[in-house]
């Protein structure tokens, strides 16, 4: 696949207006993208978890308008007017109109809402960038007389969302999706998330992401500004082959249901995304005091019980604790108990795998 398949011929029905609405999850890595080219290219392969519970759910409205000069949109975040948000939906529609090519033709209104807490530090520009993505995608289908594929539909949502935050592709589908090229995934691309398409053991069915939410406040350093950071970095070439070499140790892990050595790789996956940032130039910490203080207590405990509990960080101070349903009892009893007193306002989020986004509308 390159970029120009994702050019449509010209379509084939006209449609005065309409409204679709979707529904569509955020996702955490386990190997973690971090680096990347123009265009949300990434410098090297990411897995990820979709989630179930934390998604954006957005309403498209469009009405066909006689002014095709330009771009023409409003934004509702929880049905309040969000012109904060247009730049950067103004930037997406940019990168993304030779895709879609009815984006001025059209005046539409967007109404979105996310199922986690506003401003709780969780990324909502995957679940948010996907959710667009598939609004688009439906328009599109709908203007195609509904003859487009569903791999299609969904590779080229995944197309779209990545142009609009690279970790958006992986949000499209479940339960385990993979985003950049590499040896070990036959199929994978550097445009668009593939399901990951080998054995997984029942141990990862229904695994469960408790998401302590230790700082809900603004990133210091967005993603996108660390991400360039990757640039000149010393560690670079040695990081984005390290990512390709986990991507195949995960393989045989996932298919065995190993969770000893499953844990070892994403708490090291994660801690190393984190070195990179403090290793920049600039350098930069996202963790907190009590995310340090989180990750010693779950190493405590899994030290005394051997329960397998894991975590992972994504660009922020939040922990994501990861562990089999199975052991979900006790686990979660230790989080209550232990970790939850760090978290800001004691504010965390039950959340598990899940399989992608839905159509609602
Ligand atoms: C640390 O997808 O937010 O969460 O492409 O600039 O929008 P942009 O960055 P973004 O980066 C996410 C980085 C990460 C790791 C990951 O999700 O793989």
């Amino acid at each position: 696949m390159t970029e120009a398949q994702f050019i449509p011929k010209a379509y084939t029905n006209t449609v005065e207006q309409g409204k679709v609405t979707w529904e569509s999850p955020s996702n955490i890595a386990l190997v973690k993208y971090w680096g990347k080219k123009k265009n949300q290219i990434p410098e090297n392969p990411s897995i990820s978890f979709t989630l179930n519970n934390c998604k954006t759910i957005t309403t498209l409205t469009f009405e066909k308008k006689e002014d095709t000069s330009d771009f023409d949109f409003e934004v509702y975040l929880d049905g309040e007017k969000k012109d904060g948000f247009k730049p950067k939906i103004e930037t997406f529609f940019k990168r993304v109109e030779a895709y879609v090519p009815f984006l001025k033709d059209y005046k539409f209104v967007v109404e979105t809402r996310n199922t986690f807490p506003h401003s709780s530090g969780i990324a909502s520009s995957a679940s948010g960038m996907s959710a667009m993505a598939l609004c688009l995608m439906s328009v599109e289908k709908q203007l195609s007389s509904n003859e487009i594929s569903e791999e299609y539909f969904n590779q080229k949502a995944s197309f779209l969302a990545r142009l609009g935050s690279g970790s958006a592709c992986r949000s499209i589908e479940g339960d385990l999706i993979v985003w950049g090229e590499n040896e070990v995934v036959k199929g994978s691309s550097d445009l668009f998330g593939v399901k990951y398409p080998y054995a997984v053991h029942d141990n990862f069915k229904e695994y469960q992401d408790t998401i302590l939410l230790v700082d809900k406040g603004e990133k210091q350093v967005s993603s996108t500004v660390g991400h360039n950071l990757m640039f000149n970095h010393p560690y670079a070439q040695n990081r984005f082959a390290q990512a390709h070499d986990n991507l195949e140790k995960l393989k045989p892990i996932l298919e065995s249901g190993n969770l000893d050595e499953f844990i070892s790789l994403i708490e090291s996956e994660a801690l190393t995304l984190h070195a990179m940032m403090m290793t920049s130039m600039p350098y930069f910490i996202l963790m907190k005091p009590n995310t340090l203080e989180i990750i010693n207590k779950i190493w405590a405990f899994r030290k005394e019980t051997g329960a397998h509990i894991g975590f992972t960080l994504d660009a922020g101070a939040n922990v994501h604790v990861l562990y089999p349903k199975k052991e979900s009892e006790k686990i979660l009893e230790f989080i209550k108990n232990e970790l939850v007193g760090y978290c800001q306002n004691e504010q965390y989020i039950c959340d598990q795998i899940g399989f992608g986004a839905q159509q609602v509308q």
